[in-house]
């Protein structure tokens, strides 16, 4: 047994724990696919810190079987309007159950929050109720909850670099294994760059040539929507369809010189940066920190421009769904992006990524980018089973990326294309492609939903309920159902119908349909890219 293993092995080598491993479950709840990034990472720590440790979503742990863990780290995000990721929903509401909730009690466990702050009160809100949850369910918080912000691998590293330190002190968890130094957490490398495949990553952003910018819509339209195009050529960067590309952004010389003029700076003092260096205070407000939130502001204090600077989050890079498949383009990766632009108080306002893009990056020049991936949006594994998207404006973006993907390899399952916009003339975001598609019978049906054509509004949804019989029918045939766009309205909209169409068609009851919805996402048949 373990004794004779101990004694073959190596003078130096750690001495094997003499009693069973302690259990540590990782369980996450993920939507982009940044907590299950994290929740991997922190699996293979476990493992190397003599665990015997299970990460998994969290729709596949059963409130009811929680009670047999000894420890659960849970790592979760936050969408749309504070809530659940879609893969965390029944847990949550297992955990929420009138008199059937389980009893935690000798259960240890912390939370780590992802989220953003911009979204003010809603920020980490799914990590702060699971959190305070397991409390009342009698678990112990063996560490603080940590609410990370955008900018999520300093705080996540500090959580774990805690939680380990509490693990290993933790009688009921000590092995006679060595406790590694707690200040070496190692961070294992992402799987391609485990093979040799990409050297580039988030941390190490390819720069990526910007080879096209075409605005998609009519010259009378109330939108900008641009079709973006990076060369990947020499990158080595490799994608699936469903995935995102992270963009390195700059902010525009113009808002950066107003405020500096604004809070009389010098613009060639040097500052600090975010990760270590200096530069003048022009080129750091440009291009290494977050400055949009100043706009409009009225100037405080007089400050030292070091100061200002310490007082700024760090400049992010945006995700954009990736609207190509590399298997139709090799060497490229596409974009539809919506530029931002707005008035406020008498102040013209930008997104700082979308109009980089559509007015300053000049064709020809690089800015970093790296892919983002996405596991839980993916095209049917089963290329003969039928897929259902539901892609209103930029939400088109990974369904332009389905289709070509599918038509690149031969797939014969059944294509249905839900899209809209404001007006048919201007607004249909890659019409020849999709029309053409259509005649070549890739694209089995198109649903369109103009809002500004009629008097009427009319959006997908309502189209959605207009063809339910055939939609039913779709889902009983095992199609896939995806969502992308809007989060805080488009996307509950089209989920209240697709509840409503299971109802009628189904003969079913809100609850059942319910449970019929949740079934969809379990076996990963719904699936949402939503912001
Ligand atoms: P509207 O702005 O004319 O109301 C893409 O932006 C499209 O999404 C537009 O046609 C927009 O319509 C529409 N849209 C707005 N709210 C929506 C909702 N709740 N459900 C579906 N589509 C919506």
């Amino acid at each position: 047994g373990l004794l004779s293993r101990g004694e073959s092995m190596t003078p130096g080598a750690p001495v094997p724990a003499l009693q069973e491993k302690p259990r540590l479950l990782i369980a996450f709840g993920s939507q982009s696919g940044n907590a299950e990034s994290l929740a991997k990472r922190l699996g293979k720590e476990a493992s190397s810190r003599g665990f015997a440790a299970r990460v998994a979503g969290l729709d596949s742990v059963q409130p009811s079987t929680l009670t047999a863990e000894q420890n659960v780290l849970v790592i979760t995000s936050t969408w749309g309007e504070g809530d659940m990721p879609d893969n965390a929903e029944s847990f949550w509401s297992g955990i929420n159950q009138n008199g059937s909730s389980p009893t935690l009690g000798g259960l240890k466990y912390s939370v780590l929050a992802l989220g953003d702050k911009n979204y003010g009160d809603t920020f980490c809100l799914a990590g702060r109720k699971l959190d305070e949850r397991f409390a009342e369910l009698g678990a112990t918080r063996i560490h603080p909850r940590v609410d990370c912000d955008v900018d999520f691998d300093e705080p996540a590293k500090l959580w774990s670099e805690g939680v380990w330190k509490v693990l290993n002190e933790s009688p009921a968890t000590t092995t006679t294994a060595p406790a590694p130094a707690i200040a070496e957490v190692s961070i294992a490398a992402p799987a391609a760059e485990a093979t040799g495949v990409a050297a580039y990553s988030k941390k190490n952003p390819f720069p990526a040539p910007l080879v096209t910018n075409l605005k998609l819509n009519g010259a009378n339209s109330a939108k900008d929507t641009r079709h973006i195009a990076f060369s990947l050529e020499g990158s080595g960067l490799v994608y699936e369809t469903g995935d995102a590309l992270g963009v390195i952004p700059q902010n525009c010389p113009e808002v950066v010189a107003g405020i500096i003029a604004t809070y009389e700076l010098d613009p060639a003092a040097l500052v600090p940066l975010p990760d270590g260096g200096e530069a003048p205070l022009q080129e750091a407000l440009q291009k290494y920190y977050e400055v949009r939130n100043f706009l409009g502001r009225k100037p405080p204090q007089a400050v030292s421009a070091a100061e200002f600077v310490g007082s700024l989050r760090k400049l992010q890079p945006r995700l954009y769904s990736i609207a190509s498949s590399q298997k139709a383009h090799p060497n490229e990766v596409h974009l539809c992006v919506g530029s931002v632009r707005y008035e406020q108080d008498g102040i013209a306002h930008g997104g700082v990524c979308s109009t980089f893009l559509a007015d300053r990056l000049p064709l020809g020049e690089p800015t970093g980018v790296f892919v983002h991936t996405a596991k839980h949006f993916r095209v049917p594994a089963n290329p003969d089973m039928p897929m259902i998207m539901v892609g209103p404006g930029t939400g088109i973006a990974p369904f332009r990326a389905f289709l070509e993907e599918r038509e690149a390899t031969g797939a014969k399952g059944k294509n249905w294309l839900f899209f809209g916009d404001q007006k048919r003339k201007h607004d249909f975001l890659y019409d020849e492609q999709i029309h053409q598609w259509l005649k070549d019978g890739h694209l089995t049906r198109l649903d369109t939903a103009f809002s500004r054509d009629q008097a009427e509004k009319v959006y997908v949804q309502d189209r959605m309920m207009q063809a339910a019989s055939e939609l039913w029918q779709w889902l009983e045939e095992g199609a896939h159902f995806y969502v992308c766009g809007d989060a805080s309205r488009m996307a509950k909209d089209v989920d209240a119908a697709l509840h409503m169409l299971i109802q009628q068609q189904g003969h079913k009851s809100a609850d059942e349909a319910t449970a019929y919805v949740a079934d969809l996402k379990k076996t990963k048949r719904y699936a949402r890219d939503v912001y």
